[in-house]
Parts: structure tokens; C-alpha cells; sequence
């Protein structure tokens, strides 16, 4: 496969596509042994995690019900404000039911605190994560983690659905974006 030409914004590539990919299965795998049966609500957090979806449900061979929210503790910048917005709520009644938040990435972990007990409040007989990226140096807060596809260090990442100010979310591996950009 060609290498795809390195916007200048962007200093290096962190995870290649074929990395993505094999992290991608294997998550896949572990869901499948996990939830075969169960019939899931995968709830995906909008936006930066469309492209992880759309490749994780797609290796998901058990019946799922697919969903979206849109939670954001972040303004146009790359720091948390820690208040948690809404954009767009669930539209699956999740009662009784199991309940997979699919994230891009975990960074502070406010977010997702905040997302998961908001499940728990709306009823879900349980909730996990499945987060293709954490960063475990940034977090402020404990919060369970059960899938990571993998760990990067701390670094201001880009592509594979994750932007900065609404950019770079195509790019089909994950760069570091440069500090300038945003420094
Ligand atoms: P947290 O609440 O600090 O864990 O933030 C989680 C959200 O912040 C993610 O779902 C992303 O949308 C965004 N985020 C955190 N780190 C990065 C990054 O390195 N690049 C792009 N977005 C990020």
C-alpha cells in the first residue's frame, strides 16, 4: 500500500493503518467472545469516533443495535474545559440492557466518567468501554477502561476520525500533530 503524503501540520505518523487494523481485530474478538448473545447497544461517541465505529461493527458478526451520542468536554481547542456538552442524545431506550460506549480516544477520562454513569443512569444493565486510544499519562480521573485497542504516550494525536478544530478526521492512520498548531 503507498504511503499517504504527510499533511506539513502533522510531524509524524504514530499508528499506521495496518496497526489501526490489527488493533481493530483484535477488539473485535474480544466483543465477539464477550457479547456474542447479548445483544449490545454499541454506543458510539460522536465525533471522533465514526471511523472506529464503522470498522468495529462491520467485524461484529452477533446482533448489535447501533447508536450515537454527543458528548464533548472539549471547546475548538486541544484542552479540556471538563464541562460535559450534549449535542445529540441517545435514541435507543438502553433498560436492561448491555451497553458498549465506543470511543476514539481516552485522554483526561472526564468525558467518558460522565458518559458512563449517564448510562448507568438511563437504565443500562451494564456499561463498558472500547476505546481504540488512551493515553494513560493524562488521566484525572479512575475511570474502567475495559477495551483499548492501544496505548500512545502523550502527544496531541489527529486522523482516524480524531481533529483538531474540525481537521484532519480523514487522514486513515493517526498522526502527532505538530505543537504549533496549537501551542
Ligand atoms: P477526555 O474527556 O479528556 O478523556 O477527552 C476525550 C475526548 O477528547 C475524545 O473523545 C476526543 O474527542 C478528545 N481528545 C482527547 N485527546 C485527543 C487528541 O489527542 N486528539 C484529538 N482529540 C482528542
Amino acid at each position: 500500500m503507498l504511503t499517504p503524503c504527510l499533511p506539513a501540520e502533522i510531524e509524524r505518523v504514530l499508528v499506521t493503518e495496518a496497526e489501526i487494523a490489527a488493533a481493530v481485530d483484535e477488539l473485535a474478538d474480544r466483543l465477539s467472545r464477550d457479547y456474542a448473545g447479548r445483544h449490545p447497544v454499541m454506543v458510539g461517541a460522536l465525533t471522533g469516533a465514526v471511523v472506529f465505529l464503522a470498522d468495529l461493527m462491520r467485524r461484529l458478526d452477533f446482533p448489535l443495535t447501533v447508536d450515537t451520542v454527543a458528548v464533548s468536554s472539549y471547546g475548538g481547542g486541544h484542552e479540556t474545559s471538563g464541562e460535559l456538552s450534549w449535542g445529540k442524545a441517545l435514541s435507543t431506550d438502553v433498560r436492561g440492557r448491555a451497553v458498549v460506549i465506543v470511543e476514539d480516544i481516552v485522554d483526561s477520562g472526564l468525558t467518558l466518567a460522565r458518559l458512563r454513569a449517564a448510562l448507568t443512569e438511563a437504565g443500562a444493565a451494564d456499561v463498558a468501554v472500547c476505546a481504540l486510544l488512551s493515553k494513560p499519562a493524562r488521566r484525572q480521573v479512575d475511570v474502567p477502561v475495559e477495551y483499548v485497542g492501544l496505548e500512545i504516550p502523550d502527544e496531541f494525536v489527529v486522523g482516524y476520525g480524531l481533529d483538531y478544530a474540525q481537521r484532519w478526521r480523514n487522514l486513515p492512520f493517526v498522526g502527532v500533530l505538530r505543537r504549533e498548531v496549537y501551542a
